[in-house]
């Protein structure tokens, strides 16, 4: 536990009250840190020109510093000074995808803190797609650096009761605005580069880029197997959204997905071992033993990203040992999923 008395807050999630917007705002303008909701996770929130207050959210999170942070802005015109040019794709992106859960690397200008870039030239930016971080951007008035409200190396969170297990303690305000929509960190674009290439996947999928940028790729490092591709994301090259069991995650037809994870479960609970087992709401009833939880609707993938991450901490509430998760199909949010499930199970995915 840490030294700072925390000021938890519930706020309005559609019509933010007004006077704790600025109590928040009072804390980032004075240098402080404000863990806020957005639409995809709670962002861990510091004036992002102020060099002090970044500094703050490395030592809070126990972040490395060579992981460069998301500068949030709450309008267009925010964006112009932070940065050396928008391309004409940039904008068209804008328009079309913001406010919501996509990033964008612009080429920083000089009023960008080294600190927030950890000394790229370039810097991630986006428009958070709900009011509370809106309202809390415009009345601040300087662009949020954010990074997930989670302690460096465990799942992001989504809800207040996440940020309270990780920085209770560490940060002076903690703004509940219930759980959040998207559940998974927005997608980080980079058109700084030839052809322009997905960093992280998220809410804002492949296929959506598709229709606007038609040459679009996604880093493999992303979702291959193989873990001798170096991401290009810095942020990526962590283990992430870990969980303290063993993480196994099956892939290939549901029913052979099933059957493998009960055959293990089976043989894990003789060897004396607590299993937990992700499983979905179509196949949960299929499992007897173990700890069962659904993790959503393979019917509405959305569901499993609202939930992925509270499931995982669930997990790690329970004590469970190892953690069988089934995976699914790598199309639309679903790779966001796996690419998550990936990070999540240091690569240990079995096909089946
Ligand atoms: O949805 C989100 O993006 C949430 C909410 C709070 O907005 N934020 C978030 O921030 O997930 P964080 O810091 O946990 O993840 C930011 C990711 C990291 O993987 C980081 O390495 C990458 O974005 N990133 C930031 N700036 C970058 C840059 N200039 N070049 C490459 N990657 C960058
Ligand atoms: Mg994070």
């Amino acid at each position: 536990m840490g030294k700072i008395n925390t000021r938890i807050v519930k706020i309005n999630g559609i019509n933010p009250e007004k006077e704790l917007i600025e109590e928040g705002a009072k804390f980032i303008r004075a240098g402080k840190l404000v863990a806020f909701p957005t639409e995809t996770v709670y962002g861990l929130g510091a004036n992002g020109l102020d060099e002090a207050a970044v500094e703050e959210i490395f030592i809070a999170k126990g972040r490395p510093q060579d992981n460069p942070l998301i500068l949030h802005v709450s309008s267009l015109e925010e964006v112009k000074p932070l940065v050396k040019e928008i391309s004409k794709e940039a904008e068209i992106l804008m328009k079309e995808f913001w406010p919501g859960p996509l990033t964008l690397l612009f080429k920083k200008s000089t009023l960008v803190p080294m600190i927030i870039t950890a000394g790229l030239d370039t810097v991630a930016i986006r428009m958070p797609n709900h009011p509370i971080a809106i309202e809390l951007i415009k009345s601040s008035g300087v662009p949020i650096a954010a990074p997930s409200a989670n302690t460096s190396g465990k799942p992001s969170p989504t809800s207040a009761e996440h940020v309270i297990e990780d920085l209770y303690g560490k940060i002076h305000m903690i703004m509940d605005g219930g759980t959040t929509g998207v559940g998974l960190e927005s997608t980080v674009l980079d058109l700084t580069v030839e052809t322009p290439i997905i960093l992280r996947p998220g809410g804002i999928t492949l296929e959506d880029l598709k229709e606007i940028l038609p040459d679009v790729e996604l880093d493999a490092a992303m979702i291959k197997d193989d873990n001798k591709l170096v991401p290009k994301s810095p942020g990526q090259k962590y283990r992430h959204y870990a969980p303290k069991a063993d993480m196994f995650v099956f892939v290939g037809q549901v029913e052979d997905i099933v059957k493998a994870i009960k055959e293990r479960a089976g043989q894990l609970i003789e060897e004396g071992k607590t299993v937990g087992i992700m499983a979905t709401d179509e196949t949960e009833h299929e499992y007897e033993r173990g700890v069962i939880m659904s993790v959503g609707s393979r019917k509405n993938l959305g569901t499993i990203g609202q939930n992925l991450f509270n499931v995982i901490r669930r997990f790690d509430e329970r004590k469970v040992d190892i953690i069988l998760a089934e995976g699914v199909e790598s199309f639309h949010i679903g790779t966001a999923i796996m690419n998550r499930l990936k990070k999540a199970s240091g690569g240990k995915i079995i096909k089946v």
